[in-house]
């Protein structure tokens, strides 16, 4: 289908080079004084239209996509599966082609498959922007995460990140992963033997073949290690990411008692990473099993810091994804 106007889709960070990413960063940075001033409202994306189409669950990613869209004076439209004709047996395909009919600028979808955002970029004018599909990416966590680092370390370049837990089902280690080695960081992985792929095979089983993410495979960037400890020893920065239980078909571990006592993040593990390691979690989390409470509230968690870059970030791809130019950071 022809596409009429100037738009760019954000399917994945697997896409993006490091300069795109650099570039959407410095432009995040630049929009996120916008949400400290008393009217937080700019006229950029004024008379553009954003659907914000969910078929799964969400807290932090569509609201902040909702503010993203109206401090930059977008008109923007939320839809839930409950309250779509997909209740009713459209398909999916139907349902962005009639929403497209409407002139959107920008639909941001979130979807328990892989893939759907892809297919919908096939056959929607409007710029297309992922917003997570089932276990493959969640491009903008992994960007609010990297600003996240950024703020805080000043580069990312060099980094030492432990990534630790549910990594097999997981679409915001595989878009930090992209996102952080093409940066320059260096990945330490750890989790159940059954949650963590010895080999990242399953980055290709999963569709996801390109140069480079061959190169990530390879990459020494990129290390799976024995225990969660070897992980975070040293680490700039430790992720801790939710066991992913509406993505799991069997028992990959005995019991979630268990898998807090060996893989949970307690101030005893945070104490072997560097003294001044930041620690991150996408949310929701559980407290009490990937992260004790001593840590979430602790002065090293940037939890919070990383929702309140999320907004800046969404504004970001959103102008970005309807033809605006990166700035400069
Ligand atoms: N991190 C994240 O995607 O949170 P939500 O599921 O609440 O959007």
């Amino acid at each position: 289908m022809e596409k009429p106007f100037r738009r760019r889709d954000l399917l994945g960070i697997r896409d993006l080079t490091a300069d795109q990413i650099v570039g959407i960063l410095d432009t995040a940075e630049n929009f996120s004084e916008i949400s400290t001033r008393e009217v937080k409202k700019v006229p950029a994306l004024r008379g553009k239209t954003v659907i914000n189409l969910f078929f799964e669950a969400s807290t932090r990613t569509r609201t902040s996509f909702e503010l993203a869209a109206k401090r930059l004076s977008a008109d923007a439209v939320n839809i839930s599966v409950s309250s779509s004709s997909v209740s009713k047996g459209e398909t999916l395909i139907d349902t962005a082609m009639n929403l497209d009919a409407m002139a959107p600028d920008c639909i941001v979808v979130r979807h328990a498959s892989a893939g759907v955002p892809h297919q919908l970029a096939k056959v929607s004018r409007a710029a297309i922007v992922n917003a997570g599909d089932g276990a493959n990416e969640h491009p903008t966590q992994a960007l609010l995460d990297a600003m996240t680092i950024r703020e805080h370390k000043k580069q990312i370049d060099g980094l030492e990140v432990a990534i630790i837990g549910d990594i097999l089902h997981s679409r915001v280690a595989r878009s930090n992963i992209h996102l952080l080695t093409k940066l320059g960081a260096k990945i330490r992985v750890a989790g159940p033997g059954t949650l963590v792929p010895n080999d990242f095979q399953y980055l290709i089983e999963s569709g996801v073949t390109s140069e480079n993410t061959q190169s990530a495979i390879s990459n020494p960037q990129l290390e799976v290690c024995p225990s969660v400890e070897d992980a975070i020893a040293g680490a700039d920065v430790v992720m801790i990411l939710r066991i992913q239980r509406e993505r799991q078909d069997s028992a990959y571990f005995p019991t979630l008692r268990e898998y807090s006592v060996h893989y949970g993040l307690t101030n005893d593990r945070l104490d072997m990473a560097k003294k001044d390691a930041i620690v991150l979690h996408p949310g929701p989390m559980n407290r009490g099993i990937e992260i004790a409470s001593e840590v979430a509230d602790s002065s090293r968690s940037l939890i919070l810091d990383q929702v309140k870059y999320g907004v800046a970030v969404r504004m970001a791809v959103l102008y970005l994804a309807t033809g605006g130019s990166p700035t400069n950071g």
